[in-house]
C-alpha cells in the first residue's frame, strides 16, 4: 500500500490492484477549535469523527449506486475507517461543486448586500477551485473553459450531477425531518472513458443540515440519519 496523498480529513493510498484506499481521520475542518464545513483548514480533532463520516458516506454512496449515479465507490470497512474507491483524475488541481438550498456560509458573506440569511435558493450550483492558498475561489463556466480545466460539456454534466445528487441527499434528510441548507461535492474522471463520477465523501463534514431551525453537528447528523 503506497501513500499518495495526505488530505485534511483523509489519507489516500494506492492498492496493488490499482484501486485507492481512503483512510478517514478524526480531523475535521474549521478554525480555532470550532467546526466549519466551509473551512479549508483542520480546526480540531473529534474522536470518532472519521468512522462517523465514513458511515454516512457509505450510506449515501450505496443509495446513489442503487439510483445508477456514477461514483468512485467500491466498498467500506467501518471498523478500520477505510473506503475502497476507483482512482479518479481530478479537474485541474481539484474542484468543489456546491449546491445551495438556503443562503448561508460564503454565499451570504459574498452576497449579503442582496441576500437575506436563510433565504431559500433553488438548488443553486457554484463551482470553486480547491486552492487553500487563495481560499477556494468560486469560478465561472467561462473561466473553467478558458483555463482548460473543464470542457463546456463536462461543465454541463458536472452541474446536472450536482443537482441530481444533492436533491437525493436532500430527500433522504427530509425523511427524518432534517433540512439540507447546502452541500459540497467533488467529482473526477474515472476509468478508461474518463466518465465524470462523484468522488470523495458525503458526510456531515461537507454539508449544512438543520433541524427545527438549528444546525446539526456532523456526529449528531450521522446518529439521526442512521438511527433507523
Ligand atoms: N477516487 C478518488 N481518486 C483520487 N483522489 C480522490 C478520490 N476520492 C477522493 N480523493 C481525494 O482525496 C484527497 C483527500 O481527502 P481530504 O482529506 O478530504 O482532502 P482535502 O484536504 O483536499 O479536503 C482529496 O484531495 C480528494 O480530492
Ligand atoms: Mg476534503
Amino acid at each position: 500500500m503506497k501513500l499518495i496523498n495526505k488530505g485534511k480529513t483523509k489519507d489516500v493510498y494506492e492498492l496493488e490492484d490499482g484501486n485507492y484506499l481512503l483512510k478517514f481521520k478524526d480531523d475535521v475542518t474549521g478554525e480555532d477549535g470550532v467546526f466549519d464545513p466551509g473551512a479549508n483548514t483542520v480546526g480540531l480533532t473529534i474522536e470518532g469523527a472519521g468512522k462517523s463520516g465514513l458511515k454516512l458516506t457509505k450510506y449515501f454512496f450505496e443509495i446513489l449506486r442503487e439510483r445508477g449515479i456514477p461514483t468512485h465507490y467500491i466498498g467500506a470497512n467501518i471498523e478500520e475507517a477505510t473506503m475502497i474507491v476507483k482512482p479518479a483524475k481530478v479537474f485541474g488541481n481539484g474542484l468543489e461543486a456546491i449546491c445551495r438550498y438556503r443562503a448561508v456560509g460564503s454565499f451570504l458573506r459574498r452576497y449579503g448586500m442582496y441576500a437575506k440569511e436563510g433565504q431559500p435558493l433553488d438548488a443553486f450550483v457554484e463551482i470553486t477551485l480547491k486552492d487553500d492558498e487563495r481560499k477556494d475561489p468560486p469560478i465561472t463556466e467561462d473561466a473553467l473553459h478558458m483555463l482548460g480545466i473543464l470542457s463546456r460539456e463536462e461543465y454541463r454534466t458536472l452541474k446536472e450531477l450536482t443537482i441530481k445528487i444533492s436533491n437525493i441527499i436532500k430527500e433522504e434528510l427530509a425523511k427524518r425531518g432534517i433540512e439540507l441548507y447546502d452541500i459540497k461535492l467533488e467529482f473526477g474522471r474515472v476509468g478508461e472513458n474518463n466518465e465524470i463520477a462523484l468522488i470523495d465523501e458525503i458526510s456531515g463534514g461537507n454539508m449544512r443540515a438543520y433541524k427545527d431551525g438549528k444546525y446539526i453537528e456532523p456526529l449528531k447528523l450521522e446518529r439521526l440519519i442512521l438511527a433507523d
